[in-house]
């Protein structure tokens, strides 16, 4: 599969990283089938991307026609069959559930195409993990996204050691024709790139709080004013989500053995009381009251 032929693409999953993916490949003209098994969260996603670019149309940034358009390329579907049969590039970004993500591996395998190109968005697996999960594996990778994906420029294209050579190519032309800043990750490792930097960073932050040294609102003021991070580690994580944040710290320690992952007190006692970030309104931030 070479980039040109990617016509259609299907992106499994209408989270907060699917529903902005497959929004951004239709901005840039690809027709995507957008797959979740919750009519719901399909609705929630397609009024979520309405409202994000009618902001772009108020700025002056988006003709409304360009806007339109871009909205009617995403079709819904609840029916996984339907979504992926004729799709070139099948991204999903499903739950970092690992058995979640081989059973639809399973299925894309059943129901894609056999030459479509199967792309993941994991953060913490590896395309590795599913390789048994898919004949022709050549087609298998990691396309990685990064949160909000209707603003984030990097997408990490990652090699695992099944992955074709066509495949990689196909995949890092198709993120430049998405309007992304493609990098290739040659070697499957923990994180990545730019997760394995910022979650060690934000675990820093993370130890100099809880031992004392600073409080969270003045370590989000010198890293944003000291490094020129547009956010600091702890509105971060309130981004990101503090679950998913602990989710990659403890994959972090459970893939790689060593301690520096390891989630402290600091964000395992907001999780376990449900303070997930801005998505519940409260994490190392309150946000019910903005
Ligand atoms: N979803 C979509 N778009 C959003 C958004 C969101 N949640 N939040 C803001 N935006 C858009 C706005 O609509 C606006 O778009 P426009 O200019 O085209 O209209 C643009 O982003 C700028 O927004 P604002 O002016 O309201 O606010 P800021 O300038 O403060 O930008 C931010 C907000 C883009 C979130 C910025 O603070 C930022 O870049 N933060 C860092 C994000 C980051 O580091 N992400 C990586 C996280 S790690 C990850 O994703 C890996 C994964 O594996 C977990």
């Amino acid at each position: 599969m070479v980039v040109d032929e990617i016509r259609k693409v299907c992106v499994v999953g209408a989270g907060t990283m699917g529903a902005q993916i497959a929004q951004q490949a239709a901005l840039h003209g690809y027709p995507v089938a957008l797959f979740s098994r919750s009519r719901e969260r399909l609705d929630a996603a397609v009024r979520s991307n309405a409202k994000l670019l009618a902001k772009r149309v108020e700025k002056g940034k988006l003709s409304q026609e360009d806007c339109d358009a871009a909205l009617a390329r995403v079709s819904t579907h609840t029916d996984l069959v339907e979504a992926v049969g004729d799709a070139d590039l099948v991204i999903e970004s499903v739950a970092e559930d690992r058995e979640t993500k081989r059973h639809i591996c399973q299925q894309l395998d059943a129901h894609a195409r056999p030459d479509a190109i199967i792309a993941s968005n994991s953060s913490t697996m590896a395309s590795s993990f599913f390789a048994d999960c898919i004949d022709h594996d050549e087609r298998l990778l990691n396309v990685h996204f990064f949160n909000p994906a209707l603003v984030m420029q990097l997408v990490e294209v990652v090699r695992g050691p099944h992955t074709s050579d066509e495949v990689v190519d196909a995949c890092m032309e198709f993120v430049r024709r998405i309007g992304r800043t493609p990098v290739l990750v040659e070697k499957e490792t923990y994180g990545f790139i730019a997760n394995r930097i910022l979650f060690i960073a934000m675990q820093e932050a993370f130890r100099l709080v809880e031992d004392g040294y600073v409080s969270m609102e003045d370590a989000d003021l010198a890293v944003k004013n000291g490094l020129n991070w547009p956010m600091g580690p702890f509105e971060l994580a309130d981004l990101v989500g503090l679950d998913i944040t602990q989710d990659i710290l403890s994959q972090g320690h459970l893939q790689t053995g060593e301690d520096r992952w390891k989630p402290t007190a600091i964000l395992t006692g907001r999780t376990a009381r449900g303070e997930l970030g801005r998505k519940t309104g409260k994490g190392f931030y309150d946000y019910a009251s903005k």
